[in-house]
């Protein structure tokens, strides 16, 4: 998700920095606009490199050290539709009643009125501004508007006066994006160990077996979880994607290493989800050299490779695992045999003979089975979200389980 961070001229525009490192650790894309009293606070090439874009500071988009030309001129409406949300912190009392009036004399003003994304506001500045009815209006204004505004801590000033009007702590101000964005952290404390992409079995060293999975529906499972506040372990074939940021990677290229990375990490991971392709049979052996042309048929001989969803069944403790079943026929069936089968909590029936679904695409069509009897069938959707329904149907798992689990101590005592 983009942001746009508004850094207005106070003193606490120093605090922007550490406010666009936290914001990009929980994955946003932030650019940063400054007023040109920021600048004389921070210069903005602390923003440029921190963020990696080009740091707004002029009326027509010019940014530091370039002037306006024909594209910049218009550049507020293009931030303005590419953002998920702007945020304005610190905010001085002169924006808030810029804001507050629509006044649009500079980048940041304009962008408010042409953006249609929340807007979240954190002021900051000496205690009596703060106070003042012309603040408090402004403030109501905003807020009645659908602003969401992050109020200031009491604390010493800078100007030397004690009282309202310190910005708010970093973990306010994301705790509000956060809930503006309706992003939940509802993961936090758990780490989630994901499995992705296909696994390649060899049959000499320049052949091998292996299938259609890109590793789309198991990456975007690790970006899920990661946004909602996991751990995230991803355990990944090979792919052409990139790995989500705050990941941690473990690459694995056969069933057997996916095997060996799953068992190695497994004592950490409080949730499995086992998205990826993984070969039910490898070639029996891997022919030293390239096998020759010649033979009019050749034949391959296979056996089967380790299941790890059963292994990690062997030492399941107290985690909540998921399987995948994709199928091509008689989905409910098997996904139902599966889900008695297997140790797992919840399998994710994928009928990959369904347009844009399974293999390959962005989009899915699943049906969640849960162990204790629900089935619920999903729409056509974008990955990313069948990952969101995944994780909703995994807490509610883990909450039954933890208040069935305190019936049964009752029971005994
Ligand atoms: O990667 P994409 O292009 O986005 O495609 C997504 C997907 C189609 C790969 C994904 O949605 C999916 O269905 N993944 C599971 C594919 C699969 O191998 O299904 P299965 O029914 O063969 O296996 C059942 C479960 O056992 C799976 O969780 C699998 O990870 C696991 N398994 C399979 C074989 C094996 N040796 N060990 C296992 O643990």
């Amino acid at each position: 998700m983009r942001i746009a961070l508004g850094v207005t001229g106070g003193v606490a525009a120093y605090k922007a920095a550490e406010l666009v490192r936290r914001l990009q650790q929980e994955n946003f894309d932030v650019e940063v606009v400054m007023t040109r009293g920021a600048e004389q606070f921070v210069r903005p090439l602390t923003f440029a490199a921190l963020t990696g874009h080009k740091v707004i500071t002029g009326m027509f988009g010019e940014t530091s050290g370039e002037p306006a030309n024909v594209e910049s001129a218009i550049e507020h409406i293009a931030v303005a539709q590419r953002i998920d949300l702007l945020l304005v912190a610190p905010a001085t009392a002169d924006v808030l009643a810029k804001l507050a009036a629509g006044i649009a004399d500079d980048f940041l003003t304009t962008l408010y009125l042409a953006t249609k994304a929340p807007v979240v506001v954190a002021p900051a500045m000496n205690v009596n501004m703060w106070e003042h009815a012309a603040t408090r209006e402004n403030v109501a204004r905003l807020q009645a508007r659908g602003a969401h505004v992050v109020e200031p801590e009491e604390g010493y000033l800078a100007c030397g006066m004690t009282g309202a009007g310190r910005l708010a702590s970093v973990d306010s101000i994301l705790q509000t994006v956060r809930e503006a964005l309706k992003v939940r952290r509802d993961l936090a404390g758990e780490t989630v160990l994901v499995t992705a992409g296909p696994t390649c079995e060899d049959i000499d060293p320049v052949r091998y077996l292996t299938n259609r999975s890109s590793g789309r529906m198991g990456y975007a499972v690790a970006e899920a979880a990661h946004e909602r506040g996991a751990s995230v372990i991803l355990v990944t074939g090979p792919t052409a994607l990139e790995i989500p940021p705050g990941v941690e990677c473990v690459r694995a290229r056969s069933a057997e290493d996916m095997s060996r990375a799953v068992g190695q990490h497994l004592d950490r991971a409080t949730i499995v989800v086992m998205a990826a392709a993984v070969a039910d049979y490898r070639p029996t052996q891997k022919h030293p050299q390239k096998v020759k042309r010649g033979a009019p048929s050749l034949a391959l001989e296979l056996e089967m490779t380790p299941d790890i969803l059963s292994e990690i069944g062997a030492r399941k403790d107290g985690r909540i695992v998921v399987g995948f079943a994709a199928e091509t026929e008689r989905l409910a069936e098997h996904a139902r045999r599966k889900l008695s089968a297997k140790p797992v909590d919840l399998i994710v029936a994928n009928d990959v003979t369904q347009r844009d679904a399974g293999f390959d695409v962005d989009t899915n069509v699943v049906t969640l089975l849960s162990r204790d009897g629900r089935e619920k069938a999903l729409p056509r959707m974008t990955k990313r979200e069948v990952a969101e329904h995944i994780f909703d149907e995994v807490l509610r798992l883990k909450t039954t389980g933890k208040k069935a689990h305190g019936r049964a101590k009752a029971g005994q005592a």
